[in-house]
């Protein structure tokens, strides 16, 4: 297959955090997945500029950018296979969220049910966090992305990237394809371990809720052993009255690549201390090679590569600025 008929593919992951078996199980998988499908051209970006709208220690957050690039690699994301890079070290994401947030009207942002919860949560205020979307439309339009892979929580800013790349298209000329979601058909939903009833987070402040990526063999037994579950000892798929217990076949279901059904049929009887245990064996087994990879990297290496995807990702970018300003009415004088 030519570059040409290529889909790009472009996803970006925040840089807030440990990652976790959630995000790994219902995205990150799939990301390698999709490196590796000849009909894609793939670009992963770490948001950091996102990650700047909330309140943050910047220390934390300079060591945050590394880790989160370092799990990256490591879970698979290949740097010849996929252009991996950091968004602040583009500055081309930055002036095409200028230009697009010309075409966004404010009545648009204010319904973005993001910002209201986060408000909600009590996160302050501020121009970055209200135009957060439109950075994230800047993000895949600049790459003119055909397919975005997100989670149901990141729909409506997908929808708000697609009226923001017809709506440029109307006013100045063709130049970006309408990105679609891609929403993977693998992709299992993973609840917390302590509130089954929402999902795995790395913003809850009880690191019981998640097992990391990172997670030691004994961590991960620990943290799946209090998983919270209920009292009657049968194993059965009922996300109603046996939230944790599904969750936790849920997790066993894709990380042994087991179906559901024969799960619960082995280990319906034998109580969930047997159950759990085998849940347990089963992460530790999934992240293994994750766990290996990260101690083979260094930090050094991590940022090579970073300097090299900002390379690639800046000659890329360079190229559709040009076309964008031109467009506009920004060309050359
Ligand atoms: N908003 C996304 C999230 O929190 C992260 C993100 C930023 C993103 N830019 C993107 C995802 C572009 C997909 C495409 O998960």
């Amino acid at each position: 297959m030519t570059g040409q008929t290529k889909q790009t593919v472009f996803s970006g992951v925040q840089p807030t955090g440990a990652m976790h078996l959630g995000g790994y199980l219902g995205a990150f998988r799939n990301w390698v997945a999709l490196q590796d499908d000849d009909a894609y051209n793939v670009v992963y970006c770490i948001v950091d500029l996102h990650a700047m709208t909330v309140p943050y220690d910047p220390a934390e957050f300079h060591r945050a950018r590394l880790e989160t690039a370092k799990v990256v690699l490591a879970l698979g994301i290949d740097p010849e296979k996929s252009l991996l890079y950091m968004q602040s070290q583009v500055p081309q994401h930055a002036e095409l969220a200028w230009i697009l947030s010309t075409l966004t009207p404010t009545g648009v942002l204010n319904r973005m049910t993001q910002y209201k919860d986060k408000l909600d949560k009590g996160i302050p205020s501020n121009l970055g966090l209200y135009s957060y979307p439109v950075l994230m439309a800047a993000d895949i339009l600049l790459f003119r992305a055909d397919l975005v892979p997100v989670g149901d929580d990141q729909k409506q800013h997908l929808e708000m990237s697609r009226d923001l790349a017809a709506r440029f298209n109307n006013r100045f000329g063709e130049v970006f394809p309408i990105p679609a979601p891609l929403i993977p058909e693998t992709s299992a939903r993973v609840m917390s371990l302590v509130d089954p009833a929402a999902k795995m987070s790395k913003s809850d402040p009880n690191p019981k809720n998640r097992v990391n990526l990172d997670d030691s063999p004994d961590v991960i037994r620990k943290k799946v052993k209090s998983a919270v579950t209920d009292s009657d000892p049968t194993v059965r798929y009922d996300t109603e009255s046996k939230p944790g217990i599904s969750n936790l076949l849920e997790i066993m279901s894709a990380t042994t690549g087991r179906p559901i059904g024969d799960l619960a049929a082995e280990y319906e009887t034998g109580g969930y201390g047997r159950f759990k245990e085998a849940v347990a064996e089963a992460i530790v087994a999934e992240l293994a090679p994750i766990r290996a990879a990260l101690q083979q990297l260094d930090d050094d290496d991590v940022a090579r590569i970073l300097q090299k995807g900002a390379l690639d990702a800046r000659t890329r970018a360079e190229r559709l600025q040009q076309q964008v300003r031109d467009a506009v009415g920004l060309g050359r004088i």
